[in-house]
This record gives structure tokens, sequence and C-alpha cells, in this order.
């Protein structure tokens, strides 16, 4: 029978330290101890608990190279291909073009990720996390996308040292101020309005489930992108009017959408920036859809308060975006920490902090709206139930 493993000592702690301290260095020393793995391994618990975290682990070192094998998958436009039938290696070949030996091995690679799943006949089939990835543009359009934040990461001391050399800035023309949305040629505009767009009906779904629009007369939309979100609400809900403000080569976008949509009698778009024009008044609903973690802390505060002056007594504030997760532990996490500030000034925030700056802004009953993917977006709501003293922040231009 093996024995425990003799582990490191314990650090010199500088002051007294708490039981929970304690405990932790002692389980620091233990789990870093050079015998413990082989220890664990003769147990059968033990055993079973070390071989979880060792494959974590390695999915860890291995994920730059699964999102290459999707990317791959994306480019090749393989999934859709599986969807429409299961397909052989040669037709597949003959399909796609790529050498028969590095066919093999994406399709290897893809089946052990479950984006691909073997069939009978020597047939590859759609796996089981293919099967959305297929289904939705959204997501294959944000697997592109990500090529740009993966690229902006090769170096990711650089990146950290010096977010403003990020690729990822030039993509997104409003994030540094107003001069630079200016100064960006029409065609980013389209760009990632396209890929918001596309993205966005995950929110949508979410937003439509977890809130009672049906109280309401007239919702503005705030960042509202070409008017995906709009659309759908005034469809889903036909008792409702709806304006919609972003910048405005987008608002142009979004008129488009919705004049094609046959919306235009009912959704009114206005162009202008919230960091520099009153927003538009009316509604007793604004949302606000993915816009706040674009930007730095005063600019949000400068929003909401806009957005409190903007409403009646009683209005509603609806805030949706990925938030960060409770216990800071979720994989989404890191992702949207790195990408927002590649991005430039934006920030993931908990729903606590968000809360606080909705508090801030004048919004009282704040609270957050159970929905059913948080991943996707966490919704919070807030009421306008006072008038705030004139407040010189509200009304200065920021930029
Ligand atoms: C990340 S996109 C989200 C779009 C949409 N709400 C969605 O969820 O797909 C942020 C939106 O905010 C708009 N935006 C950014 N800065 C703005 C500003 N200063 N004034 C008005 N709109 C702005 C952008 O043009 C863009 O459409």
């Amino acid at each position: 029978m093996s024995t425990l493993p003799t582990p490191h000592p314990l650090p010199a702690f500088d002051a007294q330290p708490s039981w929970r301290e304690r405990l932790a260095a002692r389980i620091d020393r233990w789990s870093t101890s050079p015998g413990l793995y082989r220890w664990a391994l003769s147990w059968p618990l033990s055993r079973w608990v070390v071989r979880r975290r060792s494959a974590r682990l390695f999915e860890l070192m291995a994920g730059f190279v699964h999102t290459q094998v999707l990317l791959a998958c994306v480019r090749l436009r393989l999934l859709e291909t599986l969807l429409d039938a299961p397909r052989t290696l040669d037709q597949l070949v003959a399909q796609t073009g790529l050498p028969r030996a590095g066919l093999q091995r994406l399709l290897d690679s893809a089946v052990s990720m479950r984006l691909v799943d073997r069939r009978s006949g020597g047939r590859y089939g759609l796996g089981a996390l293919g099967a959305p990835v297929a289904a939705h543009e959204g997501i294959r359009d944000m697997v592109e996308h990500n090529a740009t934040l993966y690229d902006d990461m090769r170096d990711p001391l650089a990146l950290l040292r010096d977010p403003g050399q990020a690729g990822m800035h030039t993509y997104w023309p409003y994030t540094p101020n107003q001069a630079s949305v200016q100064a960006a040629p029409p065609a980013t505009f389209t760009r990632y309005s396209a890929l918001m767009a596309t993205s966005q009906r995950f929110v949508i779904d979410e937003l439509l489930t977890a809130y009672p629009f049906a109280d309401h007369r007239r919702v503005l939309d705030v960042g509202g992108g070409m008017g995906g979100w709009v659309s759908a609400l005034a469809q889903r809900h036909t008792h409702l009017q709806c304006d919609l403000f972003d910048l405005p080569p987008v608002a142009a976008l979004a008129q488009d959408h919705v004049h094609r949509q046959g919306l235009g009698g009912r959704i009114t778009t206005h162009g202008g920036s919230f960091t520099a024009d009153p927003l538009p008044t009316g509604a007793d609903l604004v949302t606000l859809v993915r816009v706040a973690h674009d930007h730095a802390d005063d600019t949000v505060l400068h929003l909401l308060r806009a957005i409190h002056t903007a409403l009646p007594m009683g209005g509603t504030l609806l805030l949706a975006e990925p938030m960060a997760q409770s216990g800071g532990q979720s994989p989404s996490d890191p992702y949207f920490h790195f990408y927002l500030m590649a991005m430039g000034s934006g920030q993931l925030r908990t729903p606590q902090a968000l809360m606080a700056l909705m508090e801030t802004a004048g919004f009282t009953h704040i609270e957050l709206a159970p929905n059913p993917m948080p991943l996707h977006a966490q919704i919070l709501v807030g009421r306008k139930s006072r008038a705030l003293s004139p407040d010189p922040e509200a009304t200065t231009r920021l930029h």
C-alpha cells in the first residue's frame, strides 16, 4: 500500500493567518507535492479526480488547437454539408478539395471534439456540438470573427502591456472616441453591424422569454444596431411602437432593414451619439442590449443618466448583456475579459457592478430578471421612480 507523500513546507505568513488561509496554504502544498500524483493514482476515488483534472488541464493547453479545428470546419462549410446528409471521406475530399490525409486528421479531431460523429458505412454525420454551429449563422460568424481576436492574442503579454495595438480596435471604430467614429470608413459600420445582426438572435430569444413586454406602450432601443431586436419585438407584440437610436451610419442601415420588414410605420430610427446628443423621448421602456460592456464606467454612467432623463416617471430600463458569472469561474469570462480589452474601452462587469451604476444614475427597484441561458446575456431591470436633481454630468458632452 502506498503511503501519503510529504507535502512542501508551509509558507511563512506575515501576520496571523485566518483558518481559511492556513487551509488554502496546506492544500496548495499537498496538491503540488511531487509524490501526490503517483499516490492519488493508486486509489480509485482519487484516481477519478486526477483523471478529470488532467483531462481538463489538457483541454486548457489544447484550447488553441480546438478553436482552429472549429475554424477549419466553419471555413470548409463542413458542418452545413453534414447537416444536408452524412458523407464518406471520399465525398468530403471531392467537396472540400483538401488532401485526403489532412482531411482525415481534421475529421478525427472533429469527432473527438463532438463536432462530427461517426456513422454507419464509414460515413460522417453531425456531432452534438456541431449541430448548433451548422444551424446558426451567428455562431459561424463569431467563429470567423474570433480569428481577429486570436491574432491579437498571439502574444498575450504584449496585448496586456499595450491593448491599444490590438487589431480589434479598428474593427470597432466607436470605442476610442467621437473623432474615431467620424474618421471611420462607412464599410466599418456595415461590417460590425452585420456581425451583430446574426449574433443577436440568441439574446433576442432570452429577452422575449424573460420579460413581459405586453405592459409597455413604446420602446426605445439605444445602440440598437440594424434593428433585429426592435423588429422581433414589434412582430411579437403588435401593440408596441418602437424607436431605435444608434450612430448615424448604423441608424441608416436599421432604417433600410425595418422598411424591408414592412415595419417602417411602427419603428422610427434616430441617428446620433449618446455621448453627445440627447436621446429621443416618449418611450416608457428603454432597452440597452450589449452596449454597456463596450464602454468605460464614465461613458456608461453618462448614458444611464441620459436614459433616466429621457424616460417618463414610472418608466423602465432593461439592460441585457453578457455579465461576469457568479463565482467568476465561467469559461466565458476569460473570453469577454480579453475580447473587451482588445476592443478598446469596455469591460465585463458583474450584475452587481452594473446595478451600482444604474443606482448612481437614479434608477430604483433594480433587479436581475432570471433568464434561461445567462451565458448569452443576463438581464437587469430598473425603474425611474423619482426625478433627479439636474446633474451637469448628464448634459455635458463626453468627448
Ligand atoms: C455591440 S453593438 C450591439 C448592437 C445591438 N444592440 C445588438 O445587441 O446586436 C453596440 C452598438 O452600440 C452602438 N453605439 C456605440 N457607440 C454609440 C454611441 N456613442 N451612440 C450611439 N450608438 C452607439 C454601435 O453602433 C452598435 O450598434
